[in-house]
């Protein structure tokens, strides 16, 4: 894609000199698309910034990074590095992040950190990220105040537009004596660096060139700092995804102040004009002395025109004081040329966030097919021009439907492979309006469900050795569910499980969201062969009844896509038997209540004739979990409790 892009840009700047054939002179400097060229660079210096004092001794640190992103929706990366050595590790490292705009954070850190972050703004995958709340605050002042207030003296303050990445070094020895007070263009030194694209290449051909020889020109404007440093400047002209270009001419021009030296990282030949000394890292020890006098953009053109003869300026740019800054420009060779597949360059093309759009391409499983829907309100915000997505089979595209992208396809078509016999995989290819080529393909699974089964036996005793198909009241009942086939790539759990005990009572919740619902109920076992649980049903209910049924919904996913997540059901039916009333049976029970009755003691009939008058005749709740303590003593580890009257347990009792 890199290949089509350079060259879009080449044919876009071919265009611009035919639009205009008369005299021009000069070259008009355009923005360009971001992949046919771009600029980024790594800095210390932040727009507004400070380090802190902090005690020798202490482990606590706070950061407040306070980041402005013009894109709507933003990757960060953020890594937390701690620098190893004699100085107290930081055991407590809290990091405010205050966002303007959106952002998907990726986070790395060795160590545990705390966040204090808005989490409508900010995005992570991490499930376990430790994390506060943190108010708007509309001035840099608020933010500070409530964060002294709040966490007590800040270790650093940084303000940054549009990072790509950030590293923050957390555990240094204390580099400032004073308070934390934000300057302008604030040198954080070897605390913080961070990494951004430039945000304007610009690039024009000139009118009158005739070669081929492309300019670069990175003008590095002036910082605080004015003792000599070094720019290391990596330059990139390959082609990764095509042929490189077989005659590559280019030429390097950097223009920078007075006190810097230049190290340049490329494997490519080309010309290099630079102001300061400069060398190679492959030979850093020969330095050569720099040509280039002009610092005006004109001057800088037209050395390129002159003293290099390029036609055209590949790409030019203006960054802050940086240390590292890497150009890539895709030097591919011209395939495109000799095919008439129009070219576009709209720059909408290029500010698409791949990344974004990629982690939406998740598939929709049903039992046998695969879809993918793309919402076109979620697509116009991250400012991609989709022309279709297709599955390996390239004639298998998506449609429109109403306001949404579809790609589905059953399992038997559209390239779908197999793997472990019920891995339904494909690629799904994304192409945008101005290519003809894909520019990603992402690979997708779905789960054949259908060739999944799930077992259910009851035991008595953890052993699992012999099944039974009865409840005894009062003694745990043991289960185990089997799903088969056992693939590694899957991954089984007990969602719920609920005990039905028939119309006169309300089913029973043993488990719920992978939890158990009642100190009665343990979940064993969970691994790839079998989940295991157990639990222990109370005998408090009139009349008992004599059977359940047992159903649990297993959810099965594939390990690497939570979108495959499907719910697998599975039921058996278990007989009730209570001991009490097997052992006495009913007309037992009655004559003891005669017999009561008999010798004088009226009471119980009297008490059996109010319950059997009074008793409501809706369903009766069985009574879960929440069992008091007091009970536990006789009644520990039951459950399924009615609301039973004084009568109905002294029945059984
Ligand atoms: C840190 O050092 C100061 C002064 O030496 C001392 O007063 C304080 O108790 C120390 N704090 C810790 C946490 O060791
Ligand atoms: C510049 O390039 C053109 C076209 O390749 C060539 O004819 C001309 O001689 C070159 N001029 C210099 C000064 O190298
Ligand atoms: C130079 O080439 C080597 C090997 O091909 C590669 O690993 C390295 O990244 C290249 N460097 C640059 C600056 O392209
Ligand atoms: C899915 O599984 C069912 C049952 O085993 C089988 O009949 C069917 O062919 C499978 N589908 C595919 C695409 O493999
Ligand atoms: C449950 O009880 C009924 C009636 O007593 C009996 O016919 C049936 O076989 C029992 N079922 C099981 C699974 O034990």
């Amino acid at each position: 894609m890199e290949g089509v892009f350079y060259i879009a840009m080449f044919l876009a700047a071919c265009a611009f000199s035919l639009a205009n054939p008369l005299e021009k002179a000069d070259c008009d400097l355009e923005l360009l698309d971001s992949e046919t060229g771009k600029v980024t660079y790594t800095t210390n210096q932040v727009s507004w910034g400070c380090l802190g004092q902090k005690p020798l001794n202490s482990t606590q640190e706070v950061h407040v990074l306070n980041l402005r992103f013009s894109k709507m929706v933003a990757e960060l990366e953020l890594t937390i590095q701690v620098k190893k050595g004699n100085v107290p590790q930081p055991r407590d490292v809290h990091v405010i992040l205050k966002v303007q705009g959106h952002i998907n954070l990726l986070l790395q850190t060795g160590i545990p950190v705390k966040f204090s972050l808005d989490p409508t703004k900010v995005f992570f995958k991490e499930t376990g990220l430790d994390h506060s709340p943190l108010p708007d605050f509309s001035t840099r002042e608020q933010l500070l105040n409530w964060a002294q207030t709040t966490h007590g003296d800040l270790t650093s303050y940084a303000e940054i537009e549009d990072p790509q990445s950030i590293i923050l070094h957390v555990g240094q020895a204390p580099e400032s004596e004073f308070p934390c007070i934000p300057k302008l263009n604030f040198n954080m030194g070897n605390h913080l660096t961070w990494n951004a694209v430039a945000p304007e290449v610009k690039g024009c051909r000139f009118s009158k060139g005739l070669s081929k020889k492309v300019a670069h020109i990175l003008k590095v404007t002036q910082g605080p700092a004015s003792s000599p440093q070094t720019v290391e400047v990596k330059m990139d002209l390959s082609c990764p995804l095509g042929n490189p270009a077989p005659t590559l001419e280019a030429v390097l021009i950097l223009q920078g102040p007075p006190n810097v030296n230049w190290l340049i990282d490329s494997n490519h030949t080309m010309q290099i004009g630079t102001t300061g000394e400069y060398s190679f890292k492959m030979f850093p020890d020969k330095s050569i002395p720099g040509s280039i006098l002009s610092d005006t953009l004109q001057g800088l053109l037209q050395e390129a025109q002159q003293k290099f003869n390029a036609s055209i300026i590949g790409s030019y740019v203006e960054i802050p004081p940086a240390s590292h800054i890497t150009l890539w420009a895709p030097s591919c060779a011209s395939k495109i040329e000799t095919s008439p597949s129009p070219v576009l360059t709209t720059p909408s093309i290029l500010i698409c966030h791949l990344f974004l759009l990629r982690s939406l391409l998740l598939p929709q499983c049903s039992s046998d097919s695969m879809t993918l829907m793309l919402k076109k309100d979620l697509i116009e915000a991250l400012k991609c021009n989709i022309k279709h997505l297709s599955f390996r089979d390239p004639t298998c595209q998506s449609q429109e439907k109403e306001n949404m992208l579809v790609l589905s396809s059953t399992f038997y078509e559209c390239g779908m492979d197999i793997k472990k016999g019920v891995i339904l995989n494909n690629e799904v290819a994304l192409t945008l309006t101005s290519s003809s080529v894909p520019v990603l393909t992402e690979s997708v699974e779905c789960l054949n469900i259908s060739a999944f089964s799930v077992h259910m036996d009851a035991y008595k005793s953890q052993k699992f050795l012999r099944t039974s198909s009865t409840i005894e009241l009062g003694q745990r009942v043991y289960v185990q569910v089997t799903v088969s086939p056992v693939i590694p790539e899957v991954t089984t759990n007990l969602d719920s499980c609920s005990l039905d005990l028939g119309p006169e009572a309300d089913p029973v919740e043993l488990i719920h969201d992978q939890l158990a619902k009642s100190p009665r109920v343990s979940l064993l076992t969970t691994d790839s062969k079998w989940i295991q649980f157990s639990f222990l049903l109370r005998g408090h209910m009139v009349p008992t009844p004599t059977t359940a049924i047992l159903s649990c919904n297993v959810e099965l996913m594939l390990r690497t896509m939570q979108e495959t997540k499907t719910v697998m059901k599975t039921s058996m039916k278990l007989n009730i038997s209570n001991p009490l009333a097997t052992s006495l049976g009913m007309p037992a029970v009655l004559g003891i209540t005669f017999g009561a009755f008999l010798i004088g003691a009226l009471l119980t009939a009297a008490l059996w004739y109010i319950y059997s008058h009074t008793r409501p005749p809706g369903k009766r709740q069985p009574v879960m979990a929440a069992v008091p303590a007091s009970e536990s003593s006789s009644t520990n580890h039951s459950i399924g409790s009615t609301q039973s009257t004084p009568c109905s347990t002294s029945s059984m009792a």
